[in-house]
């Protein structure tokens, strides 16, 4: 329950990288010891990879604020149904448990609430290093009797969840690893920090090229997870969709690089110095022109839908361009309940920003429309009721408190 209208205002600490935690406590699977992982958020995603990890036989906890897992006694090789199909994100343990167990049965993650979404491109680097892969009934069985081995693989599309894949296979695997058009996420970067600070030789990440040499084992250590640069964009279209003025704490700027100039060009102040940012939002905000979604560092496209929100409410006409999933404005439909005027022709949203946004029953059905929704009635005037708030909670951690501290009055029931 949203009560909009309000500024909000003070500090607030941005949370650890979802996509960045997802893939490394995969690959975790890979290595020898207790790791100890710090700014891991505590999110229903995160969960389920400490299920998956529990499920395997290996040791999962959060203590202290840190989040600690032990794989050594890891002896399963098979990814439970259930898990797999409550997170698509679990395809990154196809990668991790093949290069352990040189054998991973995993159920496959299917469609989701952003269209089809194939794994073509993880399966057929997989093949390439040396896997066979079948499919049967929904379920993938791939093994590598031999072992995996080095292989060049060129990317027809720069994909996280590939790239992720092809560098946890790869780590020890024999020989050496081309990836070219591989994907240039941060927090591909933070899975590579992780990886060679235990003992990976992983050369060219956050580049097109990545080089890896396979080594012989890996080593548990102790890991920081990059600050989330999405729920950095959602916290400041918030601020922009309401007029305030907040602090974002902890960040990394460059990571936004980006998102902030769009913010800039509707008339919000963003202030950087080093991992502060002051961000302050007109009155009333100026449209953006063209919003296109792209690879990093292009526009990412988990910002787009919390953005449309911002934009829904300023002072002319905004255009969005969705490049990399083909369903990705189901929100939209839900923002015209609370008022906004949009119209949607396949991949382009054309948002005409009106005055005002009226408080609504809306319904989230996927979770950076979930941020959208909940940015959109924190703009809205009256009371606002959102449903669906289990995907909100995939990916923003006591996100109502996080707002209720900055001034905002919501309510989870
Ligand atoms: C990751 C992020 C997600 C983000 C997305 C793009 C995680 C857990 N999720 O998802 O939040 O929105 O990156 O930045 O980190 N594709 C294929 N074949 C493949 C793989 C991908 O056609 O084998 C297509 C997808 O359908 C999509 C596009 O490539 O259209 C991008 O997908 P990808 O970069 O793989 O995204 P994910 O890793 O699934």
């Amino acid at each position: 329950m949203i009560n909009g209208s309000k500024r909000l205002s003070g500090d607030v600490e941005v949370q650890g990288a979802k996509n960045s935690a997802l893939p490394i406590i995969a690959a975790a699977v890979l290595t020898k010891g207790e790791n100890v992982f710090h700014n891991c958020p505590s999110l229903s995603d995160v969960d389920v990879a400490l299920r998956i990890i529990r499920s395997l036989g290996g040791k999962a906890r959060f203590s202290g604020g840190a989040l600690l897992i032990n794989c050594d006694d890891i002896h399963n090789d098979s990814v439970p149904d259930a898990l797999t199909r409550e997170m698509r994100g679990s395809v990154v343990f196809l990668g991790a448990l093949l290069a352990r167990m040189g054998r991973v049965v995993l159920g496959l993650p299917g469609g989701c609430e952003l269209g089809a979404r194939p794994i073509d491109l993880h399966l057929r680097a997989l093949r390439l290093m040396g896997a066979e892969i079948s499919e049967r009934g929904g379920v993938l069985e791939c093994t590598a009797d031999g072992g995996l081995f080095g292989a060049d693989i060129a990317l027809s599309f720069p994909s996280v969840g590939a790239t992720e894949n092809i560098i946890l296979s790869a780590v020890t695997a024999d020989g050496t690893t081309t990836i070219t058009n591989a994907a240039r996420e941060p927090e591909i970067c933070d899975l590579c920090d992780y990886l060679n600070s235990a003992g990976a030789k992983i050369y060219g990440a956050g580049e097109g090229t990545v080089v890896i040499d396979g080594v012989k084992s890996l080593s548990a250590v102790s890991h920081t997870i990059i600050p989330d640069r999405i729920v950095a964009a959602t916290l400041m279209s918030a601020a922009a969709a309401t007029g305030s003025r907040i602090t974002l704490k902890g960040i990394i700027p460059s990571h936004l690089g980006a998102v902030t100039p769009v913010f800039e060009e509707m008339g919000c102040i963003a202030d950087c110095r080093g991992t502060e940012m002051r961000f302050c939002a007109p009155e009333r905000l100026r449209h953006t022109e063209v919003v296109r979604t792209m690879p990093y560092p292009g526009f990412p496209t988990d910002a787009q839908a919390p953005l449309t929100a911002a934009a829904a409410v300023a002072k002319g006409t905004s255009v969005f361009v969705e490049n990399i999933f083909e369903s990705r404005y189901k929100h939209i439909g839900e923002m015209i309940r609370l008022g906004a005027d949009i119209k949607i022709q396949d991949r382009v949203a054309v948002i005409n920003g009106v005055k005002r946004l009226y408080g609504a029953r809306v319904r989230a059905c996927d979770l950076r429309g979930a941020a959208a929704l909940v940015t959109a009635a924190l703009a809205a005037e009256g009371e606002s009721e959102i449903s669906g708030v289990r995907y909100l909670e995939r990916g923003y951690e006591d996100f109502e408190l996080t707002l209720s501290s900055l001034g905002a009055d919501i309510k989870k029931l």
